[in-house]
């Protein structure tokens, strides 16, 4: 009887795990993510390794995935979670191409039933500000209609490195043969221009009254800044609302062609720049950039929870600044500590994409004008920086592109 009895206990901690998951209830719905059918194949082998299926449906919000996978963690007897995202089927009708953005929908964007399913929801509140929320994103169809993916890069911190890993993500994903564009949303300090050594001015196409900005290309990237606009060393001085009208000049008046991605390299902070570009576009997700200290990963939950109430995604956490070897000796010297930005990535169930660590090397390719990844892939920030893209852009991969 040692093989029934395991079985048998086995069997409780699926139900207690099924009972657990059915505490989560999806807010969109009102139901709970069992009676809703959007949890199967609950499942818990001997190790105490849980798996579930979970079908994503248009509209959800981006931690409910995440909300499971807690709910199941915490589940006695239960060591690990493996959650199976299954994503919601685009919408069929050409006419809602802008749709095919989902799962990071906007908050006010009414969900649509899955194929062959009866529609679960209640009416959608309507638009305008909902509890603990700031105003619902209201992304223009059509905007970057020839974009397939766009992602933030996105802190909470300043001086974390986002500049650097958005510049590395970009030219990485063209080195693998991505059309890739690269967007600098720092208004105030745009430091693409200078990370990509590119001084020049675009030139502008088109007819008078349809002008076209031209981006300029460098390692591959198709990049567009404030910096390639102003005079050098002009201060930006602007507000929120101008802030947003250059987003969107910059996404609707750049002839940025046909992409794969887009990169979007964020000021630092939760403030107008994030919300204009949430509202601006539908975004795939934020990858955020920390440092490993407690100051930092502070900062940056803050980020996520930000991104969190707007429903974007957060696609990964990566950890800057972890480590500086000695040059010339094998000592390790952990100058912001270590491990903060993975430790929040599991309090905050979001992948973990890697650490960069301090390295010479980015600095002198940042001040040569040249990614880590172009100019030192050997060095090992630059390893480091490919496995980060490579992890990245595998992940992509399994999320329904925009067009
Ligand atoms: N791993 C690293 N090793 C060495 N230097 C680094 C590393 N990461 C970033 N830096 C350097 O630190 C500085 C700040 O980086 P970066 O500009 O990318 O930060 P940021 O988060 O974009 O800053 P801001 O908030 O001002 O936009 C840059 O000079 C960059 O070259
Ligand atoms: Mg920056």
């Amino acid at each position: 009887m040692t093989q029934a009895e395991p079985r048998a206990s086995r069997n409780g901690i699926v139900q207690t795990l099924t009972r657990a998951l059915a505490a989560v209830v999806n807010p969109v719905t009102g139901k709970d993510v069992v009676a809703g059918g959007q949890v199967s194949d609950v499942a818990v082998d001997s190790s105490g390794n849980a798996t579930f299926v979970f079908a994503l449906q248009r509209g959800d919000p981006g931690n409910l995935v995440r909300q499971a996978r807690a709910a199941a963690r915490a589940v006695d007897g239960v060591s690990t979670v493996k959650v199976n995202v299954q994503l919601p089927q685009s919408a069929p009708s050409a006419a809602s191409s802008a749709d095919t953005a989902v799962p990071a929908p906007s908050a006010g964007a009414r969900p649509s039933p899955r194929p062959g399913r009866a529609p679960a929801a209640p009416p959608a509140p309507s638009r305008g500000l909902q509890p603990g929320s700031v105003p619902a994103p209201t992304p223009r169809p059509g905007i970057l209609a020839g974009v397939r993916r766009v992602v933030a890069v996105s802190s909470g911190k300043g001086g974390v490195g986002k500049s650097m890993v958005a510049t590395n993500l970009a030219a990485y994903a063209a080195s693998q043969g991505l059309a890739t564009g690269l967007l600098d949303a720092d208004i105030y300090g745009p430091n693409i221009p200078t990370m990509f050594g590119e001084g020049r001015r675009p030139s502008v196409t088109g007819a008078k009254g349809s002008e076209m900005i031209v981006p300029l290309e460098a390692h591959g990237v198709r990049l567009m800044s404030l910096g390639f606009l102003l005079e050098r060393e002009q201060p930006a001085i602007m507000r929120g609302p101008l802030i947003a009208g250059i987003l969107k000049q910059f996404m609707e008046q750049v002839s940025w062609g046909r992409l794969d991605l887009m990169v979007v390299d964020m000021p630092p902070g939760t403030g107008d720049a994030q919300l204009s570009l949430v509202q601006t576009v539908d975004l795939d997700g934020a990858l955020m950039v920390t440092t490993p200290q407690k100051v930092a990963t502070g900062d940056v939950r803050r980020g996520v929870k930000m991104f969190e109430r707007v429903n974007t995604r957060i696609l990964g956490i990566v950890e800057n600044m972890c480590g500086f070897q000695v040059p010339g000796s094998t000592e390790v010297i952990d100058l912001f500590g270590r491990g903060g930005g993975e430790d929040l990535a599991r309090e905050l169930s979001v992948p973990f994409l890697g650490r960069i660590p301090l390295d010479i090397e980015v600095r002198r390719a940042g001040d040569a004008g040249q990614p880590t990844v172009v100019a030192a892939p050997g060095s090992p920030a630059g390893i480091s920086l490919a496995a980060i893209g490579g992890r990245f852009l595998a992940d992509l991969k399994k999320l329904p592109a925009r067009v």
